[in-house]
């Protein structure tokens, strides 16, 4: 397999801002921030080999937090080829902690940590504040538990809190900066203004990370890569294999094959939709395979809910492995919609050279033998940023906006065994329910929502008649990360409409609740 980084833009013409992530939870925010000033920017962890960042070149490199104590031995710290490159560097958090330390200043554990606002004060003109008056105060958000008691020799201090008194220090000689606080996080009022300051005024940077430039960019790697040879993609009707599909297609057009798995286990209506998109309106070379019988066949009898996803992964490969023997023409590249925080998020393995395919992905588990390459064009995007490249490649704005959903689809939504009865309920119930978040302009307030199939009998009464009927669970939460989620406070008007609704026009079911668990310690899905 050769490397998929290949295809991706040629980044040694362009600005780049390394972040070396020493751990935080805010660490890919940093890098956001940045490439939303349309600078480029890259997240490698704080032990990437010496080379990497030779090569990487960058004109700023930021220290993210994290959450160890340099006060502990053994704790991570800036490699020395950083302060060798001679470019400037800003220190976040830990990465103040440990800058400072490194250059013999005093770093102490506090007994209560700080987490939340906090208002410091400007103590000294710096170029990292420029815009912002000396003596005047700015709402900042603190999230630590050490800080900087002594600053180190030919640092100056620039702003100061009441619990943090070296809130924000600078070299005397270098473009050293270093901040206790969190720029890039929105609490902190002028944030945006401080990163900006570093990246343009600190730095030097050009603005050339912007999407016109990108899509024509990445086309022009695709066409060179691919040549006139074949590519198969596995579409899933999300939003990173649909732009990814655009994307090739406007780079090679037929010679890109898109194969659709309708698994049933789809949303209503969901397989003609993928079709009536792709297949009429945009005229892209579609395979949809027609699944719904040889999954519902192996799912028979299994219950066990870690039981179902394996056998509902297994039988997607079988599916396009067979399916893409069957095709006549030899395919050379297989392309997936990976993104650059599921590169992130197996970065540990990526800097020991092991490669590793983001396991929920549709295609799974790649065999070993697998003889075609990777074609991964959106590796190095946010989920933003591939929004807003499929806005401007023309996919249309309910599709760049739904709700994500589990390769898994409902089968990880209907508790116990599946039959295609209880699908079909399913969908009518979770189409109610959607259908009305959108009407009461609901949708966009929660991160996802859907309902989930109890096979729990109780009892109810439709008109005069009794009935004795499965249970519905409506879902819906608010999150950023999907890590972790709070159940949304939908109104009570809303939630009886939508109950009766489905009780009145689904025979199948005699009672709908509410899930008002949050995760932790729930998960999002039942199962
Ligand atoms: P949980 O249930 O783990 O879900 O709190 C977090 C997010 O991940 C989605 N999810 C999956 N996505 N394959 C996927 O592609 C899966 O097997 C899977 N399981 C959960 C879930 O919908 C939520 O957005």
């Amino acid at each position: 397999m050769t490397n998929p980084n290949e295809l991706a833009l040629d980044h040694s013409n362009i600005d780049t801002i390394l972040v070396l992530d020493f751990g935080s939870q805010y660490t890919q925010l940093i890098a956001r921030r940045i490439r939303e000033l349309d600078v480029f920017s890259v997240i490698l962890p704080w032990d990437i080999s010496k080379e990497r960042i030779i090569e990487l070149d960058p004109k700023g490199i930021i220290l993210s937090g994290g959450p160890e104590s340099v006060t502990n031995s053994n704790t991570p710290r800036v490699p020395e080829i950083v302060f060798n490159l001679d470019i400037p560097i800003l220190g976040i958090c830990y990465g103040m902690q440990t800058l400072a330390e490194q250059f013999g200043g005093q770093v102490t554990a506090s007994k209560t940590k700080e987490f939340g606002h906090a208002a410091i004060t400007i103590q000294k003109t710096s170029l990292l504040f420029d815009g912002l008056s000396p003596g005047s105060s700015i709402d900042v958000w603190m999230s630590h538990g050490d800080h900087v008691t002594t600053l180190p020799d030919k640092f100056n201090l620039i702003a100061s809190t009441p619990s943090a008194p070296i809130a924000t220090m600078e070299h005397s000689q270098k473009p050293i900066y270093a901040l206790q606080f969190h720029p890039e996080v929105t609490h902190t009022k002028d944030g945006n203004i401080i990163l900006e300051n570093f990246i343009f005024k600190i730095c030097d940077c050009l603005a050339q990370w912007k999407m016109s430039n990108l899509i024509e960019q990445r086309i022009i790697a695709i066409k060179k890569r691919v040549g006139d040879k074949k590519v198969l993609l596995g579409l899933s009707g999300g939003v990173d294999s649909s732009v990814t599909a655009m994307l090739l297609d406007r780079a090679i057009g037929k010679n890109l094959i898109c194969m659709f798995v309708d698994n049933g286990l789809l949303r209503k209506n969901e397989a003609e939709e993928v079709e009536s998109l792709f297949r009429e309106k945009m005229d892209l070379n579609l395979l949809v395979v027609d699944a719904k019988k040889i999954f519902h066949r192996h799912l028979k009898g299994v219950s066990d809910p870690e039981q179902k996803r394996k056998v509902i992964g297994r039988t997607f490969i079988d599916i396009f492995d067979n399916e893409s023997a069957k095709l006549k023409d030899d395919i050379n590249f297989l392309a997936q919609g990976t993104i650059y925080p599921d590169v992130i998020e197996s970065s540990e393995s990526e800097s020991k050279e092991a490669r590793v395919i983001k396991s929920h992905h549709n295609v799974g588990g790649l065999p070993d033998d697998m003889k075609m390459e990777l074609v991964e064009p959106l590796r190095d995007l946010f989920k933003d940023e591939v929004r807003k490249m499929g806005a401007e490649l023309g996919l249309p704005r309910e599709m760049l906006n739904r709700h994500p959903f589990p390769g898994p689809g409902l089968g990880v939504r209907i508790l116990g065994e599946i039959t295609p009865e209880k699908v079909i309920t399913l969908q009518n119930a979770d189409a109610i329910f959607i259908e009305e978040l959108i009407k009461a302009d609901l949708y966009h307030q929660v991160s996802q929502a859907f309902c989930a199939y109890l096979p729990v009998k109780s009892v109810g009464v439709v008109g005069d008649e009794r009935r004795y009927a499965d249970v519905i669970a409506i879902r819906a939460v608010e999150t950023v990360d999907f890590m972790t989620a709070t159940w949304a406070k939908l109104p009570y008007e809303f939630l009886a409409l939508v109950s009766n609704r489905i009780v009145n026009e689904i025979e199948e079911i005699s009672r709908v609740v509410y899930d008002i668990s949050s995760k932790p310690p729930a998960t999002i899905e039942w199962e």
